[in-house]
């Protein structure tokens, strides 16, 4: 019998799937371990898409998406950014971001190329990069006082003839740190040095919370980078308009790696979905105000949750800038996973175990915060209680009865 390719049995198996999975199976379990809101998508949206199909947007579109909404996108990194993005060269519709990061990384990795990525990190990059035959290697962002910082130092010895790109996602999922001014000049400086991509997923740049008017996004790395540099920035509607399953986003890139990534697309997916693409322009035009609502909830809920982690015994909970994630450091805890499945069995609240998220990652566990308070309140009572019984006896961990 033909096996399984050795390729792709090296690429590891989603450890928040594989929590996610044991929940599935169960009633009642207060759900907070996936990147989405339990909130659907606006009705405005659903009606684009209605109307979409209505209007025949049901055939092929070309495989960098219909020009419509690329010229929308530029439009948004125009006003929002102070960015001028050429919508024919530069902008790539993908459907999904996930598939941007695919796309991307397929474009400039050869097998045996290496990835610097900064971790803890949603774990899709470090397994794209393997579904590449190429090696991802970690950097861990050290927690410094009450804020994650890059190791620069570590960059440096991490590079060697065969690295290639380095990744790093602002903000970041699962820790919620945002890249300053000074972190994106030192990136760019050292992957222009190395001469390396440098590969920022900006996914939750509209979930940003340090500013003077909730809604202003966080500063891309394309208000740094000049159109010749190696840069691309991977992107999504997922996270901004409630729109997880709908499977569209884009990727922004030099014109050489656009267009070879929207010909790559015609081998992989071909094109995002026609009718989806068209409720996504709606969604950027007329998607501010529930954006704006949406944003002063989750700011709440953040705020709600911090202070309720911040107060269980060993907890360790550094302040997140941006995204809807709390990644809290637990004292004793060196198996974050079995944590996860007990405080699942005991208590029905579903959390995702830090040792997914890659080097630095174990230790932690991750909370979705954008929940309704009617699921985070209980959820975060249980975990509380939990959270006592764990500190009171750590080395119990796995065999902690309800
Ligand atoms: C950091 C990061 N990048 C990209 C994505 C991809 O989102 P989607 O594929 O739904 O567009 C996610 C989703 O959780 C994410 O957390």
């Amino acid at each position: 019998m033909p096996d399984v390719s050795d390729s792709a049995l090296r690429v590891p198996y989603s450890r928040i799937r594989e929590l996610a999975e044991i929940a599935m199976r169960m009633d009642g379990v207060l759900r907070l371990y996936f990147g989405e809101s339990n909130l659907p998508t606006p009705e405005f949206i659903k009606r684009a898409a209605a109307q979409a199909l209505a209007d025949g947007f049901t055939f092929y579109t070309a495989n960098a998406g219909l020009p419509s909404l690329r010229h929308a996108i530029a439009g948004q990194y125009q006003h929002l950014h102070q960015v001028a993005l050429d919508p024919d060269k530069e902008i790539v519709i993908t459907a999904s971001g996930v598939q941007a990061l695919n796309v991307a990384i397929r474009t400039v990795l050869d097998a045996g190329d290496e990835a610097l990525i900064l971790t803890p990190a949603w774990p899709n990059g470090s397994a794209i990069v393997q579904m590449a035959n190429a090696t991802p290697i970690h950097i861990a962002q050290p927690l410094v006082g009450d804020r994650y910082e890059i190791d620069f130092d570590a960059l440096e010895r991490a590079v060697t003839r065969r690295t290639r790109l380095l990744i790093y996602t602002s903000p970041s999922n699962p820790l919620g740190w945002t890249a300053t001014e000074n972190d994106q000049d030192r990136l760019l400086e050292f992957t222009r040095r190395h001469r390396l991509w440098l590969l920022a997923d900006e996914v939750y740049d509209r979930l940003y919370y340090e500013v003077p008017r909730l809604g202003l996004p966080a500063p891309s790395i394309l208000r740094k980078a000049t159109r010749d540099d190696a840069v691309m920035v991977v992107h999504s509607f997922s996270k901004s308009y409630c729109m997880t399953g709908w499977r569209v986003g884009w990727l922004v890139g030099r014109a050489d790696v656009a267009r070879k990534a929207a010909e790559l697309n015609e081998f992989i997916i071909s094109h995002a979905a026609s009718f989806a693409q068209k409720a996504a322009e709606t969604a950027l035009a007329d998607g501010e105000a529930e954006l704006q609502a949406m944003l002063g909830r989750l700011r709440d809920n953040r705020d709600f949750c911090l202070a309720a982690l911040r107060s269980m015994p060993g907890f360790t909970v550094p302040r997140p800038e941006g995204a809807f994630y709390l990644f809290p450091r637990i004292d004793g805890l060196t198996d974050s996973f079995g944590f996860c499945r007990r405080l699942l069995e005991d208590t029905r609240v579903g959390i995702a175990p830090g040792v997914a998220f890659g080097a630095g990652g174990e230790g932690s566990v991750r909370i979705c915060y954008a929940a309704e308070r009617s699921i985070l309140e209980p959820a975060l009572e249980r975990l509380a209680g939990f959270a006592e019984r764990f500190a009171a006896s750590p080395d119990l961990q796995g065999t902690l009865v309800g």
